[in-house]
């Protein structure tokens, strides 16, 4: 991204002074999906592509004037109103604001432009990079830094929670906040606990086919999963009330099949799906501590498997492009993210990159008339100040 280019638009849509610049990636997850909610594993890593924005205090009490570069187009609201602004993008600016507010930050009116590169609906979490970025632009504003890394995950979190309608997990603000180039993460959810892990697969490398089928979280498909799953904990816990069950990660696979019957078939499943890859997480880092990429591969497929049969958040396309990578010999191949649409992550051997990618382009354009995009991972840092 181009720091000249959003300070460019900075000066011409406000009133020609320049602000500070702060920026926030995207993120990829090499396994651990659905679990963040769940209070299990999650395995990501920041990219290289994420949201910058240039920042200003107005000396307003309380208008926000915000440009979207991208889109070309311009929003004012007042912090104070109830509602807040209907267009999408800018409930995040909105929902932030008032979040780190919540969180003691005295906010008060600011200019904001920003822009992006990660691409929209390609669970690559755009939607964090901008939360994150925001919050490390207010906090620096107006905050004197003290908001720390942790509160500025959780009001990125609250942000989706509160005013954009999806029940997320932590995993995506988290992997924006505290990303770290060349390392993936793995986070415990529940104890926030987390190391990172130097990635530098030899002979292997890690690349996204982008669908570019639309995902939407918003509404009900994500929050139904969750729904599902705290469902299933509800069923565990009257059975044993002696124990205390917060979410799946307390419960056994004993304790699942006790409730099968009265939760009924699709919860089952999708609560299976999830203690299923709550182990996997785990074996993994095994694996990568060994260098076994070929175990860490299998993992993948197992967790595509999961996604696809029993949590049902794949798509017709994405099945496809995890057939294509089978066929090609690839090391690992899943959807990423929160599924409906995106990505695929694949872990492929140097020497089969060109073959696999050709093919699946060539294959995926002769079913779907466009090829998928194709994105080679690279690991960045997280949330900063640029300037
Ligand atoms: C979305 C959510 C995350 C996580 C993933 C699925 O990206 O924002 O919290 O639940 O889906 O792993």
């Amino acid at each position: 991204m181009d720091i000249e280019f959003v300070r460019s638009r900075f000066i011409k849509h406000f009133d020609g002074k320049t602000g500070n610049i702060y920026a926030s990636p995207g993120r990829i997850n090499l396994i651990g999906e659905h679990t963040d909610y769940n209070g299990g594993f999650v395995f990501p890593g920041a990219v290289d592509k994420g949201v910058m924005a240039e920042m200003r205090a107005n000396g307003t009490e309380d208008t926000v004037m915000a440009y979207a570069i991208d889109l070309k187009d311009r929003v004012d609201f007042k912090l104070s109103d109830p509602a807040g602004p209907k267009t999408s993008w800018a409930r995040y600016i909105y929902g932030i604001a008032l979040e780190m507010k919540k969180l003691g930050v005295p906010v008060k009116g600011f200019n904001i432009a920003f822009a992006g590169d990660v691409p929209l609906g390609a669970g690559m979490s755009s939607s964090a990079a901008m939360e994150s970025c925001f919050a490390c632009g207010l906090n620096d504003l107006f905050g004197e830094n003290k908001v720390s890394q942790w509160d500025m995950v959780l009001a990125g979190q609250a942000t989706e929670h509160n005013y954009c309608g999806v029940n997320c997990g932590i995993m995506d603000q988290f992997a924006s906040v505290f990303g770290k180039a060349g390392c993936l993460m793995r986070l415990d959810c529940r104890s926030r606990e987390f190391e990172y892990f130097p990635f530098k697969p030899d002979g292997y490398r890690l690349v996204l086919l982008d669908s570019v089928v639309k995902h939407q979280l918003a509404g009900s498909p994500y929050n139904d999963r969750r729904n599902s799953c705290e469902n299933v904990v509800k069923h565990i816990q009257a059975k044993h009330p002696e124990a205390k069950f917060e979410t799946l990660r307390d419960c056994t696979w004993e304790q699942l099949d006790e409730v099968r019957a009265e939760v009924g078939e699709e919860d089952y499943k999708r609560a299976k799906f999830v203690l299923g890859e709550k182990d996997r997480v785990l074996a993994v880092c095994d694996a990568l501590n060994e260098g076994d990429y070929e175990k860490v591969g299998e993992m993948m497929y197992k967790t595509h498997e999961g996604l696809s049969k029993d949590y049902e958040v794949s798509c017709e396309e994405l099945d496809f492009l995890n057939e294509i990578a089978k066929e090609n010999g690839v090391t690992g191949s899943r959807i990423m993210g929160g599924g409906f649409g995106g990505c695929t992550i694949n872990l492929v051997r140097n020497d089969l990159y060109n073959k696999f990618v050709a093919d699946a382009k060539k294959r995926f354009n002769e079913k779907y008339g466009h090829e998928p995009k194709v994105y080679d991972v690279v690991i960045g840092d997280g949330s900063r100040k640029i300037c």
